[in-house]
């Protein structure tokens, strides 16, 4: 347990995490790097559950980026199985837990098994009213800013823009993102101090939180240290806080 106390009344309503350190945690073990893919998957609802237990309304979580088809062969196809390794063995809590399962990214590149398993894990929890798990699958936030500039390019030529009305709303509304809370909180494991393309839009103000713990080992503890560290951060948004205006 922490000393310190989480204040459950400022609870980040959209916490993001980059989940890094698999493999460091499988060699750490002298196990092959998939024995670390494998228990970092089944790590992902358990942290989901943890904030969702919390009140955390939106949970975005880094899986696979546009850059990890770079990976061996062998790996990519073992991170490809990942949404059926998951389903399979906890196809029942999927069903009876509340949380929302959304999968963002491109979607044009997956096996067909990989896209049908993905696309039955988001139709049966569709309806679900709880945390909004969201897994960022062959994500990569270049791909995602293209792609919106593309729509939005679109619109432009086909009349229904005018180049001068183009705003950050417009933008936003044009991610994969489009409708979620702003991104309060995100969290990056393994000691690793950079963003490799994930949420560059929207973590414009989020607060940013790195800790040496590898994923598979991230559990409620350290959820809680992260959310201790957030809540002690003095947000302004650019602004200044009201005792601070004289
Ligand atoms: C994160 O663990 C999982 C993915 C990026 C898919 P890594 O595979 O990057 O693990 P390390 O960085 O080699 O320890
Ligand atoms: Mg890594």
């Amino acid at each position: 347990m922490q000393e310190e106390k989480i204040d459950l009344n400022r609870i980040p309503t959209h916490i993001a995490m980059i989940l890094d350190g698999n493999g460091r945690w499988a060699k750490k073990r002298m196990l092959p790097r998939t024995a670390g893919h494998r228990n970092g998957a089944f790590n992902i609802n358990k942290v989901g559950k943890y904030c969702s237990d919390l009140g955390v309304k939106y949970l975005t979580l880094f899986c696979f980026s546009t850059e990890n088809w770079n990976r061996p062969k062998d790996e990519v196809e073992y991170l490809m199985k990942a949404p059926t390794r998951i389903f399979k063995k906890l196809k029942k809590q999927i069903i009876e837990n509340n949380a929302k399962w959304v999968f963002i990214g491109r979607k044009d590149r997956f096996p067909n098994d990989v896209l049908k398993i993905i696309n039955e894990i988001e139709d049966i929890t569709k309806d679900k009213t709880g945390i909004v798990l969201t897994i960022c699958f062959d994500y990569g936030s270049h791909d995602e800013i293209t792609t919106a500039v593309k729509k939005i390019a679109k619109d432009c030529v086909d009349g229904k823009l005018e180049p001068d009305n183009i705003t950050p709303d417009v933008i936003e509304n044009n991610l994969f993102t489009k409708g979620y809370p702003k991104l309060d909180l995100l969290i990056r494991t393994s000691g690793e101090y950079r963003i490799s393309n994930f949420l560059l839009w929207q973590i414009a103000y989020a607060e940013l939180y790195f800790t040496d713990v590898l994923w598979p080992d991230f559990d409620k503890n350290e959820l809680d240290k992260a959310i201790i560290s957030y809540q002690k951060r003095d947000r302004r948004f650019g602004g200044l806080n009201d005792n601070k205006k004289n």
